[in-house]
């Protein structure tokens, strides 16, 4: 059974369709990165998997649960046991320093747990950092907090948007690895992004286009020119 299901999903914004009868499938483990244009659905399909928005008709299976017509609130608890998200603008709390916000994420789950939240932090690398403030971060710190923070519940999925969008590219590579070594632990990663080296670093790209798919083997035909990134 696959662990994510897109079945012919369209989401529809007036006469806009910002996801066009898509369907996606992403096997457990698998490190996939979703391509595609500015407004090509990108953040619409991000959004709908990660359990933060309904599609307008279609079936989303989640460990074979239709999810797609769930309401808010299911859907908020579905998202808190399964889903780690990780967003372009780090969304960190910044009057809570970087342990206490991964341990934010832990109330919201079940109970904080500091030496937990602690070897979350270390295992980014960020041991020495936990007592910092956002402000007292880089950006790549910032994003490694979110690493730890989207991890620490034990996710399915780790959701990524635009994840290195905000990043210089040596803090850029130092999350790549961290997906890298993520992905080697058996976690899956759905990565959306429209940077072709971020692309190129998952096993799979899934390629949108107008709200529809136009490739899912790592063809990366938009954007930079070039088709022969790998
Ligand atoms: N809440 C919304 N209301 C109306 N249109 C939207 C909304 N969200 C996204 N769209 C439109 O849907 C299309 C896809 O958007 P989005 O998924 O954000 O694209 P991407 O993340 O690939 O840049 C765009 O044309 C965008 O303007
Ligand atoms: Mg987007």
């Amino acid at each position: 059974m696959s662990l994510l299901e897109l079945k012919d999903v369209s989401k529809i914004y007036g006469d806009l369709h910002a996801l066009d009868h898509v369907n996606i499938t992403i096997d457990q483990g698998e490190w996939v990165a979703i391509m595609g244009p500015s407004g090509s659905g990108k953040s619409t399909a991000m959004n709908i998997i990660g359990c933060m928005d309904n599609p307008t008709s279609g079936e989303v299976l989640l460990d074979g649960q239709d999810i797609s017509k769930l309401s808010r609130k299911e859907l908020t608890e579905i998202r808190r046991d399964k889903i780690g998200l990780i967003f372009q603008q780090f969304h960190l709390i910044s009057y809570l320093t970087a342990v206490e916000n991964v341990m934010v994420a832990q109330y919201y789950h079940s109970l904080p747990d500091e030496a937990e939240a602690m070897e979350a932090l270390e295992r980014v690398g960020l041991a020495d950092r936990a007592k910092h403030l956002p402000s007292q971060l880089s950006g790549g710190e910032q994003q490694r907090v979110c690493v730890a923070r989207a991890l620490i519940n034990h996710p399915e999925i780790i959701l990524a948007d635009e994840p290195t969008g905000n990043l210089d590219e040596q803090n850029e590579r130092i999350v790549l690895d961290l997906f890298r070594q993520l992905h080697n632990e058996g976690t899956t990663l759905v990565v959306v992004t429209h940077d072709a080296e971020v692309g190129a670093t998952a096993q799979r790209v899934i390629t949108l286009e107008y709200g529809k798919v136009t490739s899912e083997n790592g063809d990366i035909s938009f954007g930079k020119g070039s088709g022969a990134i790998r």
